[in-house]
């Protein structure tokens, strides 16, 4: 497509020598090169993360904070030094405020379940927004449902924006907790974080952010942002899955019963009672997922040795010129034109179930999601039943939008 411009990439930034680094792009799929755009559903892993997965198992494989032992006490420095490379990737203040969970889901529920079963009284409200993951949703729907909270959601814009007067409006009410995403996952819609939480500690609530899809893309600071939740994980910026993060102010920690109760996260305990332990292990209850930990640690040293923002103008690269192919296309219409897009989008082609171009797009070794993306009130917003959802990732090249423009135009004349 004459529209796939061949830009000039950023310098210093060589795309083939970091698919050199990802041994899964290299593999064939019904006989083509994979194309793999689902990199919102889960990212490719390089060989550092592999190799070090790989290791633990073979060397050091032993339970963390438990044993005496030189093996478990080199698990344990592992895992501990696991959690000094994830602080330092969002610039944590400490250790203590990063708790190794399964992921985004897991570290809103024990959010919704330990700060909202302690912190929130039945009147209080909680607001979301209605571009949020099902993951920002249904804990607080949970939540709702057992403690009598109001929940109540900004809702959006025909760009797939948040309405800011509304946002302003609603916080004029009882809200103690804002919980929205800082980068969409349907609309690729990036919010203005600063502002919203800023806005929001000025009404007295707390904020939590699903970074689920910023993390891999985005250089992400706490304390410049100053949220007091912030949620992500491993999965998606390059390491293991089953891991993930919550960052956590440690004075909201503090205050906070533990979720689960276990080994490790306990100090003393009789048949009577129970002396929790201290941040983090106080959220850590049970034998935690070691490699997945290391491995994520690996993937944080991964991305924080990458110039971010070489990434961030390549993947603003990649997306410009989908955008622009898409453009030329036939029927196909991009769902949203927000302020500040991450590098997805999402789209229909008319007359065509998402899923079966889904199907035609995978003959051709083209990986893309189809469906609602866990964001059944976006599609109710935009009135749709699903989408096809194309999403980059740093290793993405412009030869392979290219591939993707081709066979959607091959895609539209088919089914017309
Ligand atoms: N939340 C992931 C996605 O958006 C699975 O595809």
């Amino acid at each position: 497509m004459s529209s796939v411009a061949r830009q000039p990439v950023a310098e210093g930034f060589d795309v083939e020598r970091l698919r050199g680094d990802f041994p899964l792009l290299t593999r064939r799929v019904h006989d083509h090169p994979l194309v793999y755009l689902d990199n919102a559903a889960t990212t490719q892993k390089p060989e550092t993360v592999l190799r070090t997965l790989d290791d633990y198992y073979r060397n050091t494989n032993s339970n963390v904070h438990r044993g005496v032992h030189y093996l478990s006490e080199l698990a344990s420095a592992a895992y501990e030094q696991a959690r000094e490379q994830l602080c330092a990737l969002v610039n944590a203040a400490s250790e203590r405020e990063i708790l190794f969970l399964r992921g985004t889901t897991e570290a809103i529920n024990l959010v919704a379940g330990s700060y909202g079963g302690a912190c929130l009284r039945p009147g209080d409200e909680v607001l979301i927004t209605e571009m949020e993951h099902h993951a920002n949703i249904v804990p607080w729907q949970l939540l709702r449902d057992r403690c009598g909270i109001r929940l109540r959601w900004v809702p959006i814009n025909e760009h797939g924006d948040l309405i800011w007067e509304e946002y302003e409006r609603f916080l004029e009410g009882p809200v103690r907790l804002v919980a929205l995403t800082h980068l969409s996952n349907s609309l690729g819609t990036i919010n203005p974080l600063r502002r919203v939480i800023q806005t929001a500690h000025a009404h007295g609530a707390v904020v939590l952010v699903d970074g689920a899809q910023a993390v891999p893309h985005l250089p992400v600071d706490v304390r410049a942002l100053d949220c007091d939740f912030y949620a992500f994980s491993g999965h998606k910026m390059f390491g293991p899955t089953g891991i993930g993060v919550l960052y956590g102010r440690e004075s909201l920690l503090e205050k906070m019963p533990p979720w689960q109760g276990g080994g490790d996260m306990i100090k003393a305990v009789s048949m009577e009672q129970t002396t929790f332990n201290d941040l983090p292990a106080k959220f850590e209850a049970g034998t935690p997922h070691i490699a997945g930990a290391i491995g994520l640690g690996r993937s944080a040293e991964f991305l924080a040795g990458l110039d971010r923002a070489a990434v961030l103008l390549h993947e603003q690269q990649l997306l410009e010129s989908a955008l622009a192919a898409c453009k030329e296309i036939p029927g196909l219409r991009v769902i949203g034109e927000p302020h500040a897009r991450g590098g997805l989008f999402s789209f229909v082609l008319e007359g065509v179930h998402a899923h079966d171009l889904g199907t035609f797009l995978d003959h051709r070794g083209i990986a893309v999601r189809t469906g609602h993306h866990c964001c059944m009130p976006v599609m109710r917003h935009f009135k749709i039943p699903a989408t096809t959802r194309v999403s980059f990732a740093l290793y993405n090249t412009l030869e392979e939008v290219q591939i993707l423009a081709r066979a959607l135009l091959e895609a539209q004349r088919f089914f017309h």
